[in-house]
């Protein structure tokens, strides 16, 4: 198959040296391509910037900001089959970007917010019989329900609810702790590796696809 797969975060810029961003180490997204190269799969793979080395074989597409990476999404939509959406895409970006390094004298900064674009709620639109993967990062023990919500909404197949508190999950850690959350409702697996978190994926993409 051709997987697309989104990985670590995005940098929202406030001026030439500053940023918004979130924790994403890539981890995740980088170990769902390395599972899905073992099995032979095609994988294209957008990153925000991250400091891991990539999966041999995945091409990679270093994106910086939420607009690149859905500049990035856009064009390679059409080629694939199955979308993993694990990138932790900024929601805000500063409304406006300084040309210059902002300076420290003077009353400090406030900074406006604007909302990023939703990049799988826009592919949605473009779904065609492809297979949709999203993840949800939630901070509470409602995760699976807003995993649940996230899916309709997103006109996601599977979304792969994490609860980024727990010990061992989440953001930059070599494990995490997933609920799969379906049409059929809830599967729970056990603490494992990213990797094999990828392997799972991979497994439920292809039961999918032979269902189709
Ligand atoms: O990179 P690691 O350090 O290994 O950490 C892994 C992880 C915590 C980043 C990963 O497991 C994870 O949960 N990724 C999704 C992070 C996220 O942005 O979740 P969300 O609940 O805010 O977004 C829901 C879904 O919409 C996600 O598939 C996200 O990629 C997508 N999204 C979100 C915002 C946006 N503007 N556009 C999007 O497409």
């Amino acid at each position: 198959m051709k997987i697309l797969v989104t990985a670590g975060p995005t940098r929202e810029a406030i001026d030439p040296v500053r940023y918004i961003s979130n924790r994403s180490s890539g981890r995740m997204g980088y170990a769902v391509a390395q599972a899905a190269l073992e099995r032979g799969h095609e994988v294209v793979l957008v990153s925000g910037p991250v400091s891991i080395p990539a999966p041999a074989g995945a091409r990679v597409v270093p994106v910086v900001s939420a607009a690149d990476m859905k500049a990035a999404v856009d064009v390679h939509l059409a080629w694939s089959e199955a979308l993993v959406m694990c990138a932790a895409v900024a929601d805000w970006r500063p409304k406006r970007v300084s040309a210059v390094k902002i300076k420290k004298r003077g009353a400090s900064p406030v900074l406006q917010l604007a909302r990023t674009p939703d990049i799988l709620a826009a592919a949605s639109a473009r779904k065609g019989d492809r297979i949709f993967v999203g993840f949800a990062a939630e901070t509470g023990a409602d995760f699976e329900t807003e995993a649940a919500r996230k899916r309709k909404k997103k006109r996601c197949d599977l979304v792969v609810g994490n609860d980024v508190t727990a010990p061992g999950a989440g953001f930059d850690v070599e494990t995490n702790r997933v609920s799969f959350v379906t049409v059929d409702g809830v599967e729970r697996l056990p603490l494992m590796s990213k990797l094999e978190v990828g392997r799972r994926i991979v497994d439920w993409i292809e039961r999918q696809a032979a269902l189709r």
